[in-house]
């Protein structure tokens, strides 16, 4: 059984993302990231957000369902990311999508963004199938989800004050490295010493919570200090400490929720998950344990809309739609 053909949006942030899914296969996955709009503010800025979606959604479905091969009658339903995001941005993509599917009659899914990257480890693992425990970071959420089942997600723990995706940024700014923060860090630690300044690794006496505001506070104080006393290292051995300190309390909460829970699958979702250090040492661990690893490519852990497909092409085959009058909803929880 191949799984229905959908069409999904996604529109939660700052890229223009549509797909066509058939089932756990990607037809088509095009996106039209806004990164050089927002670039010189430093962040994305959310009305300019809202306007470029409006500019690019149409000609991008027209992309996608020419490169997946599929004329609109054979769609199966649509689907689209329904929240958490910027209102704007979301109702762009949430009313096209919905007026679509309206003139077409087909099965419209609203999909929470969370869930959308909780699934797409699918697409490229068929062996990724409950229980698991998945590490969701990204700009906004950083969670440690154990998924009992499709649909039974406990969220175990999560960031208490700045998601990991928002400390790279944060802290890339404050260096001046550029936006967004997670790749200018992940480049620019290249070749640097991850043991070179010890940061914090906040919380770790909870198991699964993390907290990523006073790395900031720390690293600013460091480079300041630094700066006066003209012993400033090298910038890849801050950046390689950074992401040495970040990414450790990831890794290591994910694993303190794995053996707690006697899981054997680990998956990952959201663009932190595109880090390459990370990506290391994920695969060492679960290697070293023998745990079963599905870490979506970089592509698919960042935004995009085969993930929205993967988990509309799951729940519209099994009968599940949404409502005519159902709305965005920036507050949406897994
Ligand atoms: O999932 P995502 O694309 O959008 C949200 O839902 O937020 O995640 C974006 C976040 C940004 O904070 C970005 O800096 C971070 O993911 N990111 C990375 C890398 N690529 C993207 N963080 C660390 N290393 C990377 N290579
Ligand atoms: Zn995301």
């Amino acid at each position: 059984m191949t799984g229905p053909t959908v069409l999904a949006f996604e529109t939660s942030c700052d890229e223009t993302a549509v797909a066509v899914v058939r089932g756990r296969e990607v037809l088509a996955n095009v996106l039209s990231s806004q990164v050089d709009l927002h670039a010189r503010y430093g962040g994305v800025v959310p009305e300019v957000a809202a306007r470029a979606h409006i500019e690019t959604i149409r000609s991008l479905t027209h992309q996608a369902l020419n490169e997946a091969g599929v004329h609109p009658d054979e769609l199966d339903g649509i689907a689209a990311t329904q929240g958490p995001g910027l209102v704007g941005s979301l109702l762009v993509g949430f009313s096209y999508a919905k007026a679509m599917a309206w003139a077409r009659q087909l099965p419209f899914l609203g999909v929470d963004h969370m869930e959308g990257h909780l699934f797409a480890p699918r697409l490229e693992f068929e062996s990724f199938t409950p229980p698991a425990v998945v590490l969701l970071a990204s700009g906004g959420h950083s969670q440690v989800v154990l998924m009992r089942d499709w649909g039974e997600y406990q969220v175990l723990g999560q960031t208490i004050d700045d998601a990991a995706g928002e400390a790279f940024d944060k802290l890339a700014r404050y260096m001046g490295l550029g936006y967004p923060g997670g790749p200018a860090i992940d480049v620019n630690a290249i070749g640097g010493d991850p043991d070179a300044i010890r940061f914090p690794r906040a919380l770790s006496d909870r198991r699964y919570d993390f907290s990523f505001s006073g790395l900031k506070t720390s690293v600013v104080t460091f480079l300041e200090k630094a700066k006066a006393s003209n012993t400033l290292p090298p910038i890849e051995d801050v950046a390689a400490s950074i992401q040495e300190a970040i990414t450790d309390v990831l890794v290591t909460k994910t694993l303190n929720a794995v053996e707690d829970h006697g899981v054997e699958r680990i998956g990952g979702g959201g663009g932190v998950l595109a880090n390459s250090r990370l990506r290391q040492k994920l695969t060492e661990e679960a290697d070293r344990r023998g745990l079963d690893l599905a870490l979506p490519s970089p592509a698919l852990c960042t935004d995009n809309g085969a993930m929205i497909g993967a988990a509309g092409a799951h729940w519209l085959g099994q009968g599940q739609y949404s409502d005519w009058s159902s709305q965005v909803d920036v507050n949406l929880r897994l």
